[in-house]
């Protein structure tokens, strides 16, 4: 009796498994191509507002927590320099560097992003200049 009562739940676990394995593999499958498609495309905006989150702290021409998308990209076109290596933690703040501490939590997110994101970014951010 008791031996048939473990078997059972054996046989359950097993069955609990293979779905597992097997959804694993779905999802995978269906995840992988679609998402080289989105990350090739995406635009500065999407990233800005999306993954990246930074509208939390950034608008364009009012200051709250972090300066203004104006204030940056005036400031990053009046002395070239490149947001880019900023957000790869390569090049030191210019804006509000009394701030900094505050941005640098946001680098394990954008240094996680490609290159070709970030310069989205940087042009999407560059475009509130005037
Ligand atoms: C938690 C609030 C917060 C979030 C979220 C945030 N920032 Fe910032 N950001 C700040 C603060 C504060 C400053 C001012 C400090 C400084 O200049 O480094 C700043 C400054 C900047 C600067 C100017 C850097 C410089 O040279 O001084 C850029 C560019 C920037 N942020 C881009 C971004 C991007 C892109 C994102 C989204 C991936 C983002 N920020 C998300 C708070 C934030």
């Amino acid at each position: 009796m008791n031996f048939c009562k473990h078997e059972k739940k054996y046989l359950a676990l097993i069955l609990l498994l293979c779905t597992l394995v097997s959804c694993k593999k779905e999802t995978q499958e269906t995840s992988g191509k679609p998402e080289n498609k989105t990350t090739a495309k995406v635009s500065g905006q999407e990233l800005f507002e999306g993954a990246g989150n930074c509208t939390a702290c950034h608008k364009p021409d009012q200051k709250i927590i972090g300066p203004s998308l104006q204030e940056i990209a005036k400031t990053y076109k009046d002395k070239k320099a490149s947001i880019v290596a900023f957000l790869q933690e390569q090049s030191d703040p210019i804006v509000d560097p009394s701030q900094y501490e505050v941005m640098k939590t946001n680098f394990a997110i954008t240094k996680s992003m490609s290159e070709e994101e970030l310069k989205a970014l940087e042009d999407y951010i560059l475009g509130f200049s005037n």
